[in-house]
């Protein structure tokens, strides 16, 4: 693995653990409460019951779990070995394990690391594509998965987010930026809250919606909707407001700009 995804690695790893115990994730509540995938994903790719789901960076398993909930069967991919130990006992913790596998892979190695299978979903949720040098090739690694019209699920951070100084006062950094000039950060802390971190460096890089569109429709992909959304789902900068469904919105008192996006795209199918 090249050093910058193996720094990120060793970040991700030291982050896992404070993830799990921290109110951010709420695991015992989780549990508990036994969510279902959230409302805007089963509108956009109906319930899924007994299809093939894989899901791109899946983290300790959260989002991956709940489509495996709703019937579908689930693989989850994560390069980090202390997410996929996590998220593999918690589909146990769940009573899922039946329906779900994770694998501890780089994603640019997916298609190897799950033996070339093909799926019905290729499912990426928010804070997946900053980790990745190279969206061209990502692009590759998601038409490798699907089966014959099989469709992609993406929703992340907006990548115009990434033009602002940490406060979200001030834009500082451009938009279109060089694959070989990621954003290298040395913090302590994560998105959550919980005890800082043993490793602190991470490099990042931003993508343009136009790049990441780019990337799906070079690898033959057929894109269905691209949305961008006002909203997001964490307090990325201070000013942002929780409203009652849970979701950070810009104040009326601010401009509007976009916080995330959601692309649908599928694979034609063979006839
Ligand atoms: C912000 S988390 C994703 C959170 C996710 N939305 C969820 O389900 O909770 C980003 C994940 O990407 C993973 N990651 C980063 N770079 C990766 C890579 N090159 N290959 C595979 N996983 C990677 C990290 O280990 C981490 O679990």
């Amino acid at each position: 693995m090249e050093p910058r995804l193996e720094a990120n690695l060793i970040n991700w790893n030291s982050r896992v653990r404070v993830h799990v115990d921290s109110r951010f994730y709420d695991v015992e509540g989780w549990l508990l409460s036994a969510p279902g995938p959230q409302a805007r994903e089963i509108e956009a790719l109906g319930l899924l019951k007994g299809k093939t789901l894989v899901h791109l960076q899946c983290h300790f398993g959260m989002d991956t779990l709940r489509w495996a909930r709703a019937g579908a069967i689930v693989t989850g991919l994560d390069f980090s070995p202390a997410a996929i130990d996590e998220a593999t006992s918690l589909a146990e913790r769940a009573g899922l394990s039946e329906r779900t596998s994770f694998v501890c892979a780089n994603v640019y190695d997916a298609s190897q690391a799950l033996s070339g299978k093909r799926f019905d979903v290729v499912y990426v949720s928010l804070g997946s594509l900053c980790w990745l040098p190279d969206v061209a090739t990502w692009g590759g690694v998601v038409a490798d998965l699907l089966a014959p019209g099989g469709r992609l699920y993406l929703h992340d951070v907006h990548p115009f987010t990434s033009c602002f100084d940490d406060d979200g006062e001030r834009v500082i950094y451009g938009y279109f930026e060089e694959p070989n000039n990621p954003f290298i950060f040395d913090s302590t802390s994560t998105y959550t809250d919980g005890e800082e971190l043993s490793a602190t460096r991470t490099y990042e890089w931003s993508h343009s919606i136009g790049e990441i569109v780019a990337a799906l429709i070079g690898q033959g992909l057929v894109l269905d909707s691209l949305i961008e959304h006002d909203w997001t789902l964490f307090h990325q900068f201070p000013w942002l407001r929780e409203n009652a469904s849970g979701l950070f919105v810009v104040p009326e008192d601010r401009p509007r700009i976009p916080l995330s996006f959601t692309v649908l795209a599928h694979v034609p199918s063979r006839d």
